[in-house]
This record gives C-alpha cells, structure tokens and sequence, in this order.
C-alpha cells in the first residue's frame, strides 16, 4: 500500500513523506494529535475533534497553524484520495524543528502530518464479543486530557494485557478507575451510566460526549463520578468509548465475567444509537 497523506501543506506518496530528525515530536513527544474514524466514507464528529484540538494546543502554548476549515479540506482530500470508506484520519502537529532545547523555541513553523488508516469498525470482531480488560495502576503523568503523542504507558498497558490474553488496561489510580489505554471506561447498573467525569485524569472523549448526550435522550441516566474495579466486576454492564470503538462492551475484568460474559443489552443499543446518530452528522 502507497497511501497519500498530508505533510506541511503538501500531499505525497506515503513512502516520500518526510519530517527532520530534529522535529520536537520525535525528540521530545512535543506534539498533539487526533483520530477521527470514517464509516461510510464520512467522517464522525469532525467538529468535535477539531474543537479538542485547539484546546490541547493552546494548553501546550502551541498556535493553531490551521482553520477548522483547511482541516476538514485536508480530512476529505485524504478520504477521497485513499478511496476509504471505513477506517481513520490520524492527525499530528508537532511544535516544529528546532535544535534541541528542553525551552520551546520562538519562531517555529508547526509540523503537521494527517494520513488515513483502514480499519474495520462497524462490524469488528470486539463489537460481538466484547473485550477483556485487566486493571493496572495508572502510571502516567498529570495532564491526561492534553491529547498529547507521549503515549508509551498507554503501549505498556496494552502489552500488560496482551501478555495475559486480554484485549486492554482500564487504569487505576487511588483505587478508582480513570480509563482505558485509550478509551473512555463505563459500567451500567440498571438505567444508570456511571464514568468518571472529566477533569485533568482523563481525556475529554469525543464519543464521551456524544453518548452521553444521546443516552441522556433515550431516557438513561448519567452519573459522572470515579468507581472502583470491584463495583465494576458487578455491575450488570460495563463498556469503552472511543473514535474507532465506539461504544464496545467489556466483558470480563481481572478474569471475572461482567453479567453472562456476553455484550448486553444495553451496551448493544447503545453502540446502535452511537453510530446512528453520529452517522447524522457526519461530513
Ligand atoms: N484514543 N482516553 C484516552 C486515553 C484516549 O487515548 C482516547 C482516544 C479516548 C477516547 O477519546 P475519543 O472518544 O475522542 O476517541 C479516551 C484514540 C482513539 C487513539 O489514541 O487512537
């Protein structure tokens, strides 16, 4: 495969593509990211992401070297281009190429890079029977919700559970969980939804958010507050959120099965509702 993607204002052949050695993304993880899926050759809560995006840029006092305008252009381009019609758009900016320097330097022009990915989604193995999780203590740093590419502890999760045959980490920290290596965590307890709510230990998701708004609208109810790995073995459900999972059940922690083990009820229509609607409005 020889993709296009987008590098600093140009597109080019995946294997031409280049960024400097000394860009402070690869020497410092200095650098901020998005993914936003494509079902249907549309792009889910555009708005959203680019709306984060500015956020985590201006938390690192990075200036926004792009209209949300020009990023939806280049998103659609790229799905064009790569003819996908379900996978991601990744985005990266990088504060720039600068010697090496733990100051930011002045007068950096931003390192912007986007490319596709194919990846099935809304029929994947997960979506049917749900995933393993195992719990491990939440080892990373303070600002969780910067959607920065600093990222190695959530890789380390990750290899925690594939080491152990489960599928991802839900987090622990002060006995609570914050989330997942990459997603946000949830149980259900009859007509409840309970996740932590946002602060500094998480990251604000995107389909957070949008589900939240519309389970509210199917008459569930939200409760915004920490729990703890043992509330969660039993609770009736338990799920993740993110851009590529959507709403996707859990169906064991630590080796306990959540309800009969199977994605339930709710977790199911709920991923339903999740795609309908976004799929509303979708760019
Ligand atoms: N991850 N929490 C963490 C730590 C994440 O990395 C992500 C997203 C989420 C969910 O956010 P959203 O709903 O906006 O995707 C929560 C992306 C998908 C990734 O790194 O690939």
């Amino acid at each position: 495969m020889n993709r296009i993607v987008y590098v600093n204002g140009e597109y080019v052949l995946e294997d031409e593509a280049k960024i400097s050695i000394f860009d402070r993304g690869f020497l410092f993880a200095d650098g901020v990211y998005e993914v936003t899926s494509v079902l249907g050759r549309k792009l889910i809560d555009f708005q959203g992401h680019a709306k984060r995006l500015a956020r985590s840029l201006s938390e690192l006092q990075m200036k926004n070297p792009i209209s949300d305008k020009e990023l939806l252009t280049i998103h659609r381009a790229l799905v064009d281009r790569n003819d996908l019609v379900e996978g991601l758009v990744y985005l990266q900016i990088t504060r720039g190429e600068a010697d090496r320097d733990f100051a930011f330097p002045e007068n950096v022009s931003p390192t912007v890079v986007m490319f596709t990915q194919e990846k099935v989604m809304s029929d994947s193995p997960s979506s049917r029977a749900g995933l393993k999780v195992i719990s491990i203590e939440d080892q990373r740093w303070a600002r969780c919700d910067i959607k920065t590419v600093q990222l190695l502890y959530p890789c380390m999760g990750k290899m925690m559970a594939i080491a152990v045959k489960a599928d991802d980490a839900w987090m622990v920290k002060d006995g609570k969980v914050t989330e997942g290596t990459s997603n946000n965590a949830y149980i259900i307890k009859g007509n409840r939804i309970i996740t932590r709510q946002v602060s500094n230990e998480i990251l604000n998701g995107i389909t957070r958010s949008a589900l939240i708004k519309y389970a509210k609208s199917a008459e569930m109810i939200i409760e915004e507050r920490p729990f703890t790995i043992e509330e969660a073995k039993s609770a009736d459900e338990a799920f993740i959120t993110s851009a590529t999972l959507f709403a996707t059940a859990v169906v064991d922690i630590d080796g306990t099965k959540i309800g009969n083990g199977k994605p339930g009820q709710r977790v199911t229509r709920l991923r339903e509702l999740y795609i309908e609607e976004s799929m509303k409005t979708a760019l």
